[in-house]
């Protein structure tokens, strides 16, 4: 018998040599994003943002620490007090009003506020004894993904692992597109978004946040692609899974009768293609590090666990105050936005 896509797809990740996978709960969700606009309260478009405390408007890299700086982290490793966020999707009701679209906690960490689930994954299917290791990011690690103004597959296909993922069920993994689902999901929307994995190796960070990262040469990390010779160094894959919960959206009544779907981004993408992730690293010493040569899958010696109750624990009052939730009829920073595009 031929196996279904999804036990393919099911099996390729437990064959996986080194795996870190861990929930991070809310830390807030409001307008600030100290990578591309550092200073700016508000920013351009609402995020929703997991990790240590230390998480501020501007985080200087010279001088702002992480790990020392942050008291707590919302993340399951509890030396982990890096920065990871997105941004944040909103329903369109027909009357033109907008509701946010809350976090659901993946499968297994059942009780965590909101969030996501991160990875960072080294080994690979075809390299069950690690012998293409990874590097750890270092201090002042800093990173960016995707076009936030990619309005098309083509403008969207340079990114070629931000993508989405109909929830059947919670544990649906297969298949994934570049854009919006265009039918109800019936557990709700994933969101994966996967950094690129070679680095040049000399700098922390680059004016648009991406040119000292690249994706391999040809293939995938997965498939073992080899870095191009500009990027040569191979870095864990790290990788997000936000699952935004359309539950509460999906009568049909309610979608447009065009035959549109109604979600929308935070910064006003219908499409989808324009999704984006961002990361500031921020793990204690070489705890990363250990813990990807270890190596592991998922249960890791090497990784100092907390509890949910901790994770949920640690939060982060808003710096940038206004209202987010409840029916709304602009979604924060963008009543131009909508009005120039065409639904
Ligand atoms: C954010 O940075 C400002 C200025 O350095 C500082 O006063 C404030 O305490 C920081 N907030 C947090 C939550 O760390
Ligand atoms: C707009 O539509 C939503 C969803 O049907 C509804 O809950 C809300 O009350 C409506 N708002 C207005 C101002 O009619």
């Amino acid at each position: 018998m031929r196996p279904t896509a999804t036990a393919i797809l099911a099996l390729a990740v437990q064959s996986y040599a080194g795996l870190i996978r861990m929930g991070c709960s809310q830390l807030n969700i409001q307008r600030i994003d100290p990578l591309v606009t550092p200073g700016a309260a508000p920013s351009p478009h609402l995020h929703q943002l997991i990790g240590g405390n230390s998480l501020n408007i501007t985080m200087n890299p010279a001088t702002h620490d992480l790990p020392s700086l942050s008291t707590c982290t919302t993340c399951q490793a509890a030396d982990d007090f890096s920065n990871y966020w997105t941004a944040v999707l909103y329903f369109r009701a027909r009357n033109g009003t907008f509701h946010r679209v809350p976090q659901l906690a993946p499968l297994g960490f059942e009780g965590q506020a909101g969030g996501m689930t991160v990875y960072y994954m080294t080994g690979q299917l075809a390299d069950l004894e690690q012998t293409n290791k990874a590097t750890a990011f270092k201090p002042g690690f800093r990173m960016f993904v995707g076009d936030i103004n990619a309005k098309t597959l083509e403008a969207a296909l340079p990114y070629r692992q931000l993508t989405y993922t109909c929830l059947e069920e919670m544990s649906t993994r297969w298949p994934e597109t570049k854009y919006f689902p265009t039918k109800p999901c019936p557990a709700g929307i994933m969101v994966n978004v996967r950094f690129p994995t070679c680095w040049d190796g000399v700098n922390l960070d680059s004016p648009n946040h991406m040119d000292h990262i690249s994706y391999p040469e040809s293939g995938t990390f997965e498939s073992q692609g080899p870095c191009p010779s500009t990027h040569s160094v191979r870095l864990p894959q790290l990788m997000y899974e936000v699952i935004f919960d359309t539950k509460p959206f999906n009568n049909p009544a309610d979608w447009p009768d065009d035959g549109s779907q109604p979600f929308v981004w935070s910064f006003s993408d219908t499409t989808g293609y324009g999704t984006h992730g961002d990361y500031v690293f921020g793990w204690k010493d070489d705890a990363l590090q250990q813990i990807i040569d270890e190596p592991c899958y998922v249960n890791c010696q090497t990784m100092k666990m907390q509890s949910i109750e901790q994770m949920n624990a640690c939060t982060l009052e808003p710096q940038v105050v206004e209202d987010i939730d409840g029916w709304v009829n602009e979604i924060p920073g963008q009543s131009m936005g909508m009005r120039m595009q065409k639904h």
